[in-house]
């Protein structure tokens, strides 16, 4: 029999640090195969996969600068090789759209090159990346947006991200409208103040205390508290969640 045709395959995008590096460690950790991405850190994408590989998962890192949307149409036959060569398979099942960029920076001094950066990677290449990606998903197959608490609650400095995560979230249900002829599920899966080094990490010991006071849970969030619940999300006991959004954040400003 071929095991492997039984095996779940999950792309996540911006797998090589953080939130995204963690979700592929932990899917792997319960039998799903990763196609993880990285953009500038291709050493530490490659030791992400390797370390499923080396733990009898199975992992593949590709580059993927998502905000080069010419370049997408390329990733995608790509992929589509590389689940020929490496998996004998046509098409995967879990895409994990979770690769993002943020920029510290109050409206007034928010330049049109930043907006459209962010744009382009938050929003435009999520939009572009998955219609291309959407042939090579099994019917029944899943899509997590990763979006932020910024969608929900402000605060000064970051205007242009928490609007486009906010889109994501639209986005996330629109997909969830017109891919549901395929029993496609698209969920968006927001977190809170993660300890990362993303937007240049969460600052000295006086901001990372008042950040923790404004969670119910009194701490920052770890990498894995949001690779672990979005790994556990890529599962038929989650079958008839859809279309939702969903936030890892220890009870952020509530
Ligand atoms: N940390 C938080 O507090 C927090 C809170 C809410 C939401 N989020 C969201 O969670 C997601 C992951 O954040 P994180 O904290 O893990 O960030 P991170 O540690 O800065 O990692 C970002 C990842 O995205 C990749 N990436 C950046 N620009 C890219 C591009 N143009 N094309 C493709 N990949 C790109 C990076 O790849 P390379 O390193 O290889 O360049 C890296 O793997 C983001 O969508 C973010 O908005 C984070």
């Amino acid at each position: 029999m071929d095991t492997n045709h039984h095996r779940k395959i999950l792309l996540v995008t911006g797998g090589s640090r953080g939130i995204g590096k963690s979700i592929a460690l932990s899917a792997a950790k319960r039998g799903i195969d990763v196609i993880l991405t990285y953009n500038h850190n291709a050493e530490q994408g490659n030791a992400v996969a390797s370390a499923i590989n080396n733990n009898g998962g199975k992992a593949v890192a590709l580059h993927l600068d998502s905000s080069k949307t010419a370049s997408l149409d390329g990733f995608a036959t790509q992929v589509s090789q590389l689940l020929k060569s490496e998996w004998g398979r046509e098409n995967l099942d879990y895409l994990v759209n979770n690769a993002g960029i943020s920029q510290r920076m109050l409206i007034k001094d928010t330049t049109e090159d930043i907006f459209d950066e962010l744009v382009n990677v938050n929003l435009k290449g999520v939009f572009f990346l998955t219609q291309k990606l959407m042939p090579l998903i099994n019917d029944g197959g899943q899509i997590i947006n990763i979006s932020s608490g910024l969608a929900r609650f402000a605060f000064p400095g970051v205007a242009v991200y928490g609007a486009l995560k906010a889109a994501l979230e639209s986005l996330t249900r629109y997909f969830a409208k017109e891919y549901a002829e395929r029993k496609i599920r698209v969920n968006s899966v927001a977190p809170g103040a993660i300890d990362t080094e993303f937007g240049g990490g969460k600052g000295d010991e006086a901001h990372r205390s008042q950040v923790a006071s404004m969670t119910a849970l009194g701490r920052l969030g770890e990498a894995e508290d949001v690779g672990d619940f979005v790994a556990s999300l890529l599962s038929e006991d989650s079958r008839f969640v859809n279309a939702q959004r969903i936030e890892v954040g220890g009870g952020i400003m509530i």
